[in-house]
């Protein structure tokens, strides 16, 4: 148990895949303990069996606050603390102009994207705060810091995760937690994989590096930010999109 409670101790949300899933290998490769967090408790199951020692499932969707005090609970109890969070649960919705967008799609994106966000935060925030300290890492998105054709509600879901980085790392700055967001560009995963083949050829045409990213790349950035060699970093939205936003 002192062995255990020693241990860093890191909390991913999406981690049954894509992104969340690369991440949280990523961090138990770099020696945390990881609650391997999703709405699709089986991927959860699958990935933390896979990952071993130091890893639980927690089935939980990030829509019922309930549900997600419960998984930092459970995180806690099983760990002794929090140091790390990795927020990257999320959906981008159905695809259409604005004026044929529904309401469904808008609450429904709204609700994942942001809201469970911000619910994820009011939980992971205490328990750090009761560990001496911590960091915090949102998926973004290149959506948060530019226009997305098409996807209104997740480019505005995005916009928003962006403002309650920026909120949460002032409040926080004095307290040891810090708090940052990640802005991937395309990334290669599931999600993408519904981008039809002829639009995501024109995307990369059309992008610097002529290439998706790895999920694997956007892990690294996350686990720089959760480590202690950023300790003056806060605050920020960092994009890792290989120039998509430079252009
Ligand atoms: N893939 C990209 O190109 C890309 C680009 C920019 C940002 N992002 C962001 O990265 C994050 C991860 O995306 P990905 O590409 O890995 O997608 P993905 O679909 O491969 O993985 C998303 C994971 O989130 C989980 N999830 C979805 N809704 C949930 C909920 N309500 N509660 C708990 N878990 C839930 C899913 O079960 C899934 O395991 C998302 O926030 C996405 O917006 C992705």
């Amino acid at each position: 148990m002192g062995e255990q409670a020693a241990r860093r101790v890191a909390f991913v949300t999406g981690a049954g895949s894509g992104i969340g899933r690369a991440t949280a290998h990523a961090f138990i490769k770099a020696g945390y303990a990881v609650a391997f967090v999703d709405r699709d408790g089986a991927a959860a199951a699958r990935e933390a069996a896979a990952a071993g020692d130091g890893a639980i499932a927690v089935t939980c969707d990030v829509t019922d606050d309930g549900a997600v005090r419960a998984a930092v609970d459970a995180t806690v109890a099983a760990f002794g603390r929090l140091d790390a969070a990795f927020n990257a649960a999320g959906i981008d919705g159905a695809a259409a102009p604005l004026a044929d967008a529904t309401m469904e799609n808008w609450n429904r994106v709204l609700a994942i994207d942001l809201t469970g966000m911000f619910s994820c935060m009011r939980y992971q925030i205490p328990a750090m705060l009761a560990s001496g300290g911590g960091a915090i890492v949102n998926c973004a998105s290149t959506a948060g810091i530019t226009g997305a054709p098409h996807l209104t509600a997740y480019c505005a879901a995005k916009h928003g995760v962006v403002g309650l980085t920026r909120g949460a790392a002032l409040d926080y700055a004095r307290q040891n937690v810090r708090v940052n967001a990640v802005c991937p560009g395309m990334i290669d995963t599931p999600m993408a994989a519904s981008i039809p083949p002829e639009f995501l050829k024109a995307l990369l045409a059309e992008s610097p590096m002529g290439r998706q990213g790895k999920p694997e790349e956007i892990a690294a950035a996350v686990l720089w930010l959760c480590d202690p060699s950023s300790s003056f970093v806060t605050g920020q939205a960092i994009p890792v999109d290989g120039a998509w936003t430079t252009r």
